[in-house]
């Protein structure tokens, strides 16, 4: 089953750049930039990743993108991360950026999108690996704050997809930002937000999320499973979930394993994805193989999870419809 995972071309859709940052990369970025870290080597940096909620998890992805500082830094990122993709079969990925976790510090907009740009540009070319980006605001700053960043991606709008919510949940609803939303899907973006696994008010954000916000996707969001009506309009919708157990085994008390197997029988399009791949020591791969290894998935479990993955992306019909024949081959 390892060896057919390998091989299951796939797509990753619940990726945040910034939590790819590998501790090596982090090392290389401080020595570049004149930087000094806390920890003297990679494996006591490794050693201090003891989160277990969070907003302890944060505090440390926060903490770690520091040294990165110029338009090669975020380039290396990327790259780094693409490369990573290309060795799993990821044929095609939506990644998250925080924009406000850079320019909050100094580090003007353009510099990390055209660092981030030009590595998904190359690593088409060179890996073969197709990627769009997705622009996060910071719940937890003002939603001012996201209006102003929403106006300064103006710009670059044809290099962006679509607008997602990350960071801290705790008293920071969707619906504080459901004006920001209402002018990015104006400006012609596509929509997702997160709605964290196990949260104050789950339910409730769910709710803003689908009903008020209108999102085409949610990120984690298993605890849909508490309420049957916004499971229907879920399903009505074809709104897709973009989970991601192992991050969550590291959040929350569990990987969600079994929800995330009760949303596959629903028929709910749920997905497998890898969050924040460098601080929870597994990328799209391992957290697929650790689903497997929870749920025994067949053959064509495991494929569906990946169809469903093409088809809640933000790719034209016929882009879609390709990367699916690819699945369909190698089933047969
Ligand atoms: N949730 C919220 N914010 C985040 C996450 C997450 O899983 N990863 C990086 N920022
Ligand atoms: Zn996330």
């Amino acid at each position: 089953m390892k060896d057919f995972i390998a091989g299951l071309p796939k797509c990753e859709l619940h990726l945040h750049i910034e939590g790819t940052l590998e501790p090596e990369l982090k090392f290389e970025l401080a020595a570049r930039n004149g930087l000094e870290l806390p920890y003297a080597t990679v494996e006591e940096m490794r050693a201090a990743y003891t989160f277990d909620s969070l907003s302890s998890f944060l505090t440390i992805y926060y903490e770690g993108m520091r040294v990165l500082r110029t338009e090669p830094d975020f380039y290396d990122l990327a790259m780094a991360y693409l490369r990573r993709a290309a060795e799993q079969n990821v044929r095609y990925a939506e990644i998250f950026f925080d924009p406000q976790a850079h320019t909050s510090r100094g580090v003007p907009f353009d510099v990390v999108i055209r660092g981030l740009r030009r590595a998904l540009l190359d690593a088409h070319a060179q890996l073969g690996v197709r990627a769009q980006l997705i622009m996060c605001f910071l719940r937890d700053f003002q939603a001012e704050y996201a209006m102003a960043t929403l106006l300064e991606s103006l710009p670059y709008k044809e290099w962006i997809v679509g607008v997602g919510l990350d960071s801290d949940e705790k008293g920071n609803p969707p619906a504080k930002f459901a004006a920001v939303y209402e002018r990015a899907r104006q400006e012609g973006y596509l929509l997702t937000m997160h709605c964290d696994v196990d949260q104050d008010d789950a339910i409730e954000h769910i709710r803003q999320a689908v009903e008020e916000i209108g999102v085409d996707r949610i990120d984690h969001g298993v605890n849909i499973l508490e309420d049957q009506r916004l499971v229907e309009v879920v399903l009505a919708r074809g709104t897709g979930l973009t989970c991601c157990p192992v991050s969550n085994g590291y959040v929350t008390d569990s990987m969600k394993a079994e929800g995330i197997r009760k949303l596959m029988d629903l028929g709910v399009r749920v997905t497998v994805n890898s969050d924040d791949p460098a601080y929870f020591a597994a990328y799209v791969q391992e957290n697929i193989e650790a689903l497997h290894d929870a749920l025994q998935l067949s053959r064509e479990e495991l494929a569906r999870l990946q169809r469903n993955a093409f088809e809640i992306t933000w790719l034209p019909r016929h882009v879609k419809d390709a990367y699916l024949t690819e699945i369909d081959a190698y089933l047969s």
